[in-house]
């Protein structure tokens, strides 16, 4: 197959095409990323020589209908996006732009190349929140979109996109909606990655106050193969929500970091929460699983334990990146400024 991988220098992309390249080593895959503060070509430093990269926005239409033309391309991946919570609170048009007039601009582009699917990477987080005291309650493919925040509105509207190019103009679309995910090269900005950056460096570990709000949590490359699966037998037009059921707190994660690396708890400082915080997400994955067999292969926990580890033995990877994470959580006030 000859894809384009868009985000493919950021933390997911980068596993996808990793993931991607030793498993089909017949594909063509042109790796695309604009190089945002979060993306990084030492991500995927190891594949250089197997995969094609450019640099470009997936906004620039006609830039990129050229590129999939050029690479004849059969298949787009979207994983391009602003993705962090903190940063869509202080610069909120950043993410619109991004998330939802570039995820335009590259279905446009999609559409006027032809291209015979396009797979659009979403998170639960388009559905909005759940209580933290109803276990029962899980969002399906089904629920209604209710996002609470920039990011995720943002994320709504570009899933909204990708729908209008299927029904309007036919445009072969898949769309996943995922948990949240955990793996090496994620920028050490996110709840994992900052914990464990921090802690390894005997630095305070900012909690927020609501310490019970949970997620669920998936390794970058269970996601991966999820996505894999679906170019390969998904039905176009549809959603699929990729999951684990396993829910961990935010305190049961910084747990896991100070055990992992043997460091105190008095490393641990609580701070007030970002605005709009939201409590709990749970997806119902059943319909990957009953039409697709898809499932996820790597334990949690164990899986948790082993990027804490990875983070602690790659130090030169994430030391450098420090310095450009635009936001440092140290808490919010109320209308929305760190505190
Ligand atoms: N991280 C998670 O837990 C999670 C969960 C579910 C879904 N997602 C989605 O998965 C995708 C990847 O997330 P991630 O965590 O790897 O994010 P990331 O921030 O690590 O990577 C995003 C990449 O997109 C690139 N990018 C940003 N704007 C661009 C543009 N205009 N044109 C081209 N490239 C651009 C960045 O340079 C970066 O390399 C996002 O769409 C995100 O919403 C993430």
């Amino acid at each position: 197959m000859r894809l384009l991988v868009t985000g493919a220098a950021g933390f997911i992309g980068s596993n996808y095409v990793r993931n991607r390249v030793e498993r089909n080593p017949d594909d063509h895959v042109v790796a695309l990323d604009l190089l945002t503060y979060a993306g990084n070509r030492a991500n995927l430093a190891d594949l250089e020589d197997r995969i094609t990269f450019v640099q470009a926005d997936i906004g620039d239409t006609d830039e990129v209908e050229m590129v999939l033309r050029d690479h004849k391309i059969d298949a787009v991946v979207n994983f391009a996006a602003e993705s962090h919570n903190s940063l869509a609170i202080l610069d909120p048009a950043l993410f619109f732009r991004t998330n939802v007039l570039g995820t335009q601009g590259l279905c446009e582009a999609a559409r006027r190349a032809g291209v015979g699917r396009f797979h659009h990477v979403s998170t639960c987080e388009v559905y909005g929140d759940l209580p933290l005291d109803d276990d029962a309650a899980i969002f399906t493919e089904e629920s209604p979109y209710a996002p609470r925040t920039p990011y995720n509105a943002s994320k709504a509207g570009g899933d909204h996109v990708v729908r209008a190019y299927h029904e309007t103009f036919g445009l072969p679309i898949t769309i996943t909606n995922c948990a949240n995910n955990f793996g090496p090269y994620q920028f050490p900005e996110k709840v994992l990655p900052l914990f464990t950056t921090l802690a390894l460096d005997d630095q305070p570990l900012p909690m927020y106050e609501s310490s019970d709000n949970r997620r669920e949590w998936i390794h970058a490359l269970d996601h991966a193969d999820a996505i894999d699966l679906i170019l390969d037998r998904g039905v176009v037009g549809e959603t699929y929500h990729v999951g684990t059921g396993v829910e961990l707190s935010v305190k049961q994660i910084c747990d896991l970091v100070l055990s992992t690396l043997d460091k105190p708890s008095s490393l641990v400082v609580t701070v007030p929460d970002r605005p709009g915080h939201d409590r709990r997400y749970l997806l119902d994955w059943s319909k990957i699983k009953r039409e697709l067999g898809w499932e996820p292969k790597i334990p949690v926990e164990d899986g948790i334990r082993d990027t804490i580890r990875w983070y602690a033995d790659n130090r030169a990877w994430w030391e450098p990146l420090r310095d450009r994470a635009p936001v440092v959580e140290s808490g919010w006030t109320a209308d929305g400024r760190p505190a």
